[in-house]
Parts: C-alpha cells; structure tokens; sequence
C-alpha cells in the first residue's frame, strides 16, 4: 500500500479510478477482519448512500492494537508531553496502551455502556483522551468527543443532539499557564441533558468539584476495579465509528457520522502514504507529532486512528505553543526526536512573529516531514516552515481535507509529489475532485478555478448528520446534483495543481477552526438588547481570518459604554458558543445592507470588513443605499 515514487502515485491513482473497488479491495486486505466483506462498495449520491465492505466484520481497536502486540508489543504507541514542561513525560507502549484501553472499556460497561450508546468525551490533551476514545471503540459504543474550549451551551447541544448516555471529563485541564474548569462547565451542561446518566471524571489538576452521588464517579477508583481483560466486540463495516461535530453555513452545528470500516482503511492510507512514516527511521520507529486537538478530526485521524492503524509512534501534546514561551513546538521536536510535524498556518504564523531566537537553540535535525493543515497557508509562512524548520531538507504536504472527508484528499506525498508553495497539489488515489460553476457545470481543463466538488466515493467520506439525514443530503449533495460539495473554492494551474482558495461559503476559518457566521450571528442576537446581527469573516494576519461582526442595538448601552457593551457581547458569545467564537471587531449600525426582498447583502459588509470602501459594486438593489454610507463611516 505505500506509493515510493512518482510514477507508482500515477499508477495507483489510475487504478483507483479505472477500479476504485479492486483498488480499494486490495488495501483493506492488509487489515485484520473477523469476516470478509461481500460486496467492497454499494452508492449512490442522491440519497444518499455510501456504504464500502458491506458485510465485513471487524473492531478498529483489534487493528490499532491487538494485531501489533506480536509484532511491536513495545514500541511507543503514544508518548505524551505534559504542559508543564517540568512534568515528566510518559511513554506508553502498544502492550500499555491495549491494557489500558481494555480497562477502560470495562469501566464504561461497568457504568452501562453498550454497544450503540453514545459517549461524551470532553478532556484535556491527555493519554486518558485517546484511550477513551478507544475504549469506546472497542466495546462497540459511539465517541463523540467535544472540544475542551467549547462552552456549557455547546456541549449541551452536542450531547442532546447524540443522546449520550455517559460523559467522560476531567476536573479540569492546563493550558499554557491558565487553569481552565471542565467538570464545572459540564455540570452546567447537564442541566439540561437527561439522557446523560453517568459521568466519568478524572483527576488533572485536582482543583476541588461537585460530585454529584449517583450521577458521578471517580475514574481512577472505576479503573481499579476492572480486569485488562476485554475482548473486543464484533462491528459491521458500518456501524457507526463516532460523531464530529462541525459548523456550517445554517443553524446548529451538526454531527458528521463516520463508519468504522471505511474510516479506518481511509485513515490508515492516508496517514502511510502522505507523511511516508517509517517503522525503521534512523533512530527506530519515526515519531509523529500531530499539534492538533483530539477535538477536532485531524486529532481523530492523524494523533489516533491513522497512526495507530499503522503501528506507527504518536506524540500527544497537552499545552499550547507559545508556553512557557514560543519556542515550545521546537523544544519537543529537540526532546523527543519528533521526525514528522503537522501542524497548521496559523500556528506557524503566531510563531514566525516571535522571531528566529525562539528557534535557533533547538536540534530540529530529526525532522523528515513537515505538515500543514486547516486552512490555505501563505506563501510568507510556507517559506518561513520550510526556511527555518525544515531547513529546506525537509518536504512540506499541504493537506486539504474537511471534518466530513475524514482523511487527507488533496495532498503532496512526502518525497513523491513535486511541491509548489501554497498548493496542495494533486488529489490521492480514491480521490476524484471536479471544479464546476455557479450552475454546476464541470470546468475542464488547466488554469481555471470554480467550486471544488468530489465525483466519486472515497472510504473515508461521511456517511450522513446524526439523526438528520436529510439535512446532510440538502448541505453536501444537493447544491450539484451528483456531486459532493465540499464548500471550498479551488483553481487548477497550469500543470492540473490544486490550491484551495477558502471557503465559498458562510463558514469561517478562525485559526483553524471552523465556524459558521450564523452560529455567531444567532449568539450575539442572545444579547439583551441587540436587535439584529451581521457577521462576515475578513483577512488576519495570525488567524488566518477574523471575525466582525455588525450589529444593530435598540437602546444606548448602559452608561452609554459601548466598549463595555461590545464585551459583554463577547461574554454572551462565550457564554454560548465558546471563546474561540468571539468576535475581533464589532461595529454598532443603524441599519444593514439589504436587498428590497430583506436579504443581508453580505458581500458588501465582507468588503467593507477588508477595508475596500472604494469597490463595493452595485448597490442599486439595496433596500436603503444610505446604510451603507453609514456603516462605512462607522469602520473599526
Ligand atoms: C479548510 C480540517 C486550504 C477548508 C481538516 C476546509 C484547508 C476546511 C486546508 C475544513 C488546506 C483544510 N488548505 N484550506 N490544506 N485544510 N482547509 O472540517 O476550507 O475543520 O473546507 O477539517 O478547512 O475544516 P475542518
């Protein structure tokens, strides 16, 4: 399954095309299945429908773990690095990592887990994470793992949404030198959960909380009453792997749904091929540093499921790059030889701005690949990851992919695919992307851009929204009939490389994070006081894009202290979504562009947010073109 050279990529993409099921087929077989699948692909993208391996039998955990116990029993599957850097790393083997997932996959049935019940997980970056999410893998129940920076509210939503029956967490967690409340914020959350009727919590930073009787255990005293015996269960090929939730242009976020056959095939190649991990590196198996959240699908996929699928070494990482100061990326690549190092732009701009000191007094010669991921990377930033850390011995894959993709779609292979700054370059083998207009028609040829759309199933891909299958079909299949719509732009060059242009949707992308202008929207229209709400996204240096929001009040702030208003926006923005929503700028108007019909004419607001008053186009179907002389004078 692993491409080496160019000419081999040629050869596997066209196989994946010519025959995606015997191309496929082939790459699964080198997993461990209880029972052969019967048919290797059944879709259709109307439903939609995309079932891969139907019929096989299998659990993720047997193929992340059990199989390398012969093999690897001792290798580090997972080497964790404490926020503090004071705080003793810990090195957890294959043979440790499956004895404590067992453990705790007899936990979660000790408190009533079965196989189909949904799992809250909301913890720090901490062995334990992975390992609950394994361990819910291998009993057969759904993760659905929440963000530690979201709010009450959020995890509320997410747990209704999924009916979670037991909440993993944590007293509280570390990050840089804050000290954040989790098992608080839960509590809040529960408030409104009924289905949750167990939670689970572990000692982190052991700052005193409520524990409820009943309702609440220990996990460290949970885990001293469990065997490291359990087997695990059988899982069709479909059954559900877990829930992600992700934003979107319209209302709630929703949970994208992954199977574990598909998932894990599409993680596991992926992962191999892209970063060319080797079990035999110059000092052993290669280390591979994710920056990532488990929260979010690149932790999924490449600190998880992927590397460990490939019996490959995964660094979790618990704090923050900039603590005890910004050069604490470099110093754990010096500490533990990391030899692969994905991380994203925003990252890697926050970094560049603290200047070349931070780097120079680390050994970054261990690093083979460097990756990037999450949003489009400049060409500044490309050069100065490729410049100063990988010292341009290293290859850089820029990896577009989404939450629903659940692997790598348009990358480089490290080593194989010529690179070219800012690009992604060439789509995987599986993967067959189409540039199309406005009316969904196909844009053929080179040197072109459009919307970037995916034709065929890839193993990886989403199956459906949790409990809405109808809301998937209407945001991913139904704008280009056929088609599944990725809501990016994208053009082709010359020589057919692709480079993602952002997104073409209402969805922001806020140092990586996804966020849609409608979920801000609704949150600040929470605010007393505040009548309605424009939020559009506009060019920021670190983050990549930030957030501004227009909003229109009814009565003068308290004291007339609009600064004092505008936090307490920002407050109520917390309160509901979480701090990573917050707004950069806000800007008290009278009134909003809009159109005679009374849509928001955003396209106007975006400019007006990248400073480009001279250029707004036509104005003539607004409603009231004087609103718009208004909010320009009012610019923040
Ligand atoms: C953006 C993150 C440009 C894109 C894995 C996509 C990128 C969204 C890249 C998905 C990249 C991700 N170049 N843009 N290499 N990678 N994106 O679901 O807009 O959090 O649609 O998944 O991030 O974000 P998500």
């Amino acid at each position: 399954m692993v491409i080496k050279t160019f000419d081999e990529y040629q050869a596997a993409y066209k196989h994946s095309v010519d025959d995606p099921e015997s191309f496929w087929a082939e790459i699964a077989q080198e997993f461990h299945w209880r029972k052969p699948w019967k048919k290797t692909l059944q879709w259709n993208f109307t439903e939609p429908t995309i079932k891969w391996f139907v019929g096989g039998k299998l659990n993720i955990t047997e193929n992340c773990l059990d199989r390398h116990l012969a093999t690897r029993g001792d290798q580090p599957a997972i080497i964790w690095e404490p926020n503090d850097p004071h705080e003793a790393s810990i090195t957890l083997t294959y043979r440790m990592l499956h004895d404590q997932v067992c453990r705790m996959a007899n936990v979660l049935k000790r408190n009533g887990v079965q196989k189909g019940d949904r799992v809250c997980i909301y913890l720090p970056m901490v062995p334990e994470l992975a390992i609950s999410v394994l361990a819910c893998a291998r009993i057969g129940a759904i993760h659905s793992v929440v963000f530690g920076g979201f709010s009450a509210q959020s995890i509320a939503d997410r747990i209704n949404d999924a009916q979670c029956k037991l909440v993993i967490t944590a007293d509280g967690a570390y990050r840089g030198n804050k000290e954040i409340t989790l098992k608080g914020t839960v509590d809040d959350a529960l408030i409104g959960c009924p289905s949750v009727q167990r939670v689970i919590v572990m000692t982190r930073t052991r700052t005193p909380i409520a524990m409820f009787k009943g309702r609440d255990v220990w996990m460290e005293q949970e885990l001293k009453q469990v065997t490291a015996h359990c087997p695990a269960e059988e899982m069709d090929a479909e059954d559900i792997l877990f829930i992600l939730y992700t934003s979107g242009s319209t209302g709630k976020p929703k949970g994208v749904v992954h199977t574990i056959g598909g998932y894990m095939v599409y993680a596991a190649y992926t992962f191999q091929n892209v970063f060319q991990y080797k079990q035999d590196g110059r000092t052993g198996p290669q280390v591979h540093f994710c920056t990532a959240d488990i929260g979010w699908i690149t932790g999924h996929s490449y600190i998880v499921y992927g590397p460990l699928a490939c019996g490959a070494t995964s660094l979790l990482f618990e704090g923050v790059p900039t603590w005890p100061d910004a050069g604490r990326f470099w110093d754990i690549v010096d500490k533990h030889a990391v030899n692969i190092l994905y991380t994203a732009p925003t990252a890697i701009r926050s970094l560049m701005s603290f200047g070349l000191d931070m780097v120079k007094n680390h050994d970054l010669s261990s690093l083979e690949v460097l990756g990037s991921v999450g949003e489009p990377i400049n060409e500044e930033a490309w050069h100065w990851y490729d410049d100063n850390i990988g010292k341009n011995r290293c290859p850089i894959v820029d990896t577009w992919w989404q939450t629903e993709t659940g692997g790598l779609m348009i990358s480089p292979i490290a080593n194989v695919t010529p690179l070219k700054p800012a690009y992604a370059t060439l789509p995987l083998p599986g993967v067959q992307p189409i540039l199309v207009d406005e009316n969904g028609k196909e844009i053929e040829g080179n040197g072109v851009s459009g919307n970037l759309c995916i034709k065929f199933p890839w193993p990886g891909m989403l199956r459906t929204t949790y409990g809405d299958h109808d809301r998937c079909k209407q945001t991913y299949f139904a704008t280009y009939p056929g088609l599944y719509f990725t809501g990016d732009g994208c053009l082709r060059d010359e020589d057919g490389y692709y480079r993602i242009t952002g997104r073409v949707d209402d969805v922001l992308n806020v140092s990586g994070h996804r966020i849609g202008t409608a979920e801000v929207e609704n949150a600040i229209n929470m605010h007393t006081g505040v009548v309605e709400s424009a939020v559009v996204g506009y060019p920021h240096d670190i983050k990549g894009q930030g957030i501004y929001a227009y909003v229109i009040i009814d009565q003068a702030p308290v004291d007339n202290d609009t600064d004092l208003m505008k936090r307490d926006i920002l407050a109520t923005v917390s309160r509901i979504i979480g701090p990573i929503a917050k707004p950069d700028k806000i800007q008290f108007v009278a009134g909003l562009p809009k159109t005679r019909s009374g849509k928001i004419m955003r396209r106007i607001l975006r400019k007006i947010a990248e400073g480009e008053l001279e250029s707004l186009g036509d104005t003539s179907t607004l409603l009231d073109p004087a609103v718009v002389e208004e909010i320009k004078e009012g610019v923040v």
